[in-house]
């Protein structure tokens, strides 16, 4: 069996003001009637798979819990971090907790704000990276570009093979020259941000390229403590972590990658123009429009109109372009093709207080 785990730590600052640091996007319906982390949870469930490990952080221990149990899903353990250190330390605690109990057993570490409508084409790309992982590879799952994106990892295919293939290189989010390159050299994929591997073979790649990290998560771990059914992490320990994400502390260095090609449809909404995107896939409409039941656009083209609030109707008229998200207490109203600086927004909010 698969233990999943979940990372559900991050903030998204880029889908403000649904988004926010008490309830980031990953805890939030922005595509469906559940919300991405439920839809994450689900994915990962089921058959071949074990209950999934949540790590996350103590301010959103009760929303996990309470999302999982709503849709119906007991958690195997839900971890939380004493502090937000990036993915590379939450990924080696998880894989030390796994190794404990199941040290053949596999692992596949997933982000808990991604939209994969293709829940039985994922599993069966999975399925196909399972072997390699038995066999001491780090899986990743590489999505064909379409834009030089600079937000991602790119994996540098060896062989135009379609099956499991050894990778040549993560490059973890490049300059925008780099990634034109890469998008042009035709043999890259993104990064999905999805692992498979060996709980072993993981903490041998930290042994390996990142060994700082082994006296303080594992400690961090010896000293964690039980707390209301939530597994805390001891702080003390943990805080001589160093913050840095996966990508770089490990994947760009480890030598013994494998990469599957996942041709589902994927996402990360790691902006509102990827959300109307989304949105337009499953409806689609002739003019761009997205409104919802507290929406209304006459004459728009291209339009995102969204109220979070039933207290708060929103109408568009004549509009080209816009993205308009409206919560009980802030609007956004932007240039669809500036659904990138909504980061800046925040911080703009965060100077002014
Ligand atoms: N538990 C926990 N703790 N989770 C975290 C933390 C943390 O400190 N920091 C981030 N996460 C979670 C986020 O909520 C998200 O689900 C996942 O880990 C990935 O973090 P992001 O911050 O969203 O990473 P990214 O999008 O910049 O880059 C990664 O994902 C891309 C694909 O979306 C990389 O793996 C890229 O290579 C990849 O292309
Ligand atoms: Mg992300």
């Amino acid at each position: 069996v698969i233990t999943p785990v979940l990372m559900a730590g991050g903030s998204g600052t880029r889908l403000w003001p649904v988004s926010r640091k008490s309830f980031p996007k990953q805890f939030a319906a922005l595509t469906g009637d559940e919300t991405l982390f439920q839809a994450s949870a689900r994915r990962l469930s089921g058959a071949g798979y074990a209950p999934p490990v949540v790590m996350t952080n103590s301010d959103f221990r009760f929303i996990v819990a309470e999302q999982l149990e709503q849709a119906g899903i007991t958690p195997g353990r839900i971890v939380i971090e004493p502090a937000g250190r990036n993915t590379a330390p939450a990924i080696l605690a998880a894989a030390l907790m796994v190794a404990e109990t199941d040290p053949q057993g596999l692992v596949l570490v997933a982000p808990s704000d991604h939209v994969i409508p293709d829940a039985a084409g994922f599993a069966a790309t999975v399925a196909m990276g399972a072997q390699a992982a038995a066999q001491g590879r780090i899986v990743t799952f590489g999505i064909t570009p379409d834009r030089p994106e600079t937000g991602y990892g790119y994996l540098e295919l060896a062989t135009t093979g379609e099956g499991p293939q050894p990778l040549a290189r993560f490059v973890e989010k490049p300059d925008a020259s780099r990634a034109a390159q890469m998008l042009a050299a035709g043999n890259f994929l993104w990064n999905a941000g999805i692992f498979l591997f060996r709980a072993q073979v993981m903490i041998d790649a930290f042994r390996t390229h990142a060994p700082a990290y082994l006296d303080p998560v594992g400690q961090s771990l010896d000293q964690a403590q039980t707390d209301l059914g939530f597994l805390r992490l001891a702080k003390a320990p943990w805080l001589l972590a160093e913050d840095k994400s996966i990508d770089y502390a490990v994947m760009e260095k480890a030598d013994n990658l494998t990469v599957v090609r996942f041709s589902g449809r994927w996402s990360d909404l790691g902006g509102w123009d990827a959300v109307w995107r989304e949105a337009l896939d499953q409806t689609p409409s002739d003019q761009g429009v997205v409104t919802d039941a507290n929406s209304t656009a006459i004459d728009c083209h291209d339009v995102l109109l969204r109220s979070d609030s039933d207290e708060m109707q929103v109408v568009g008229i004549g509009l080209r372009d816009l993205m308009v998200v409206a919560t009980s207490d802030a609007v956004l109203v932007a240039d669809r093709a500036r659904a990138q600086d909504v980061r800046q927004a925040v911080l703009a909010l965060k100077a002014k207080r």
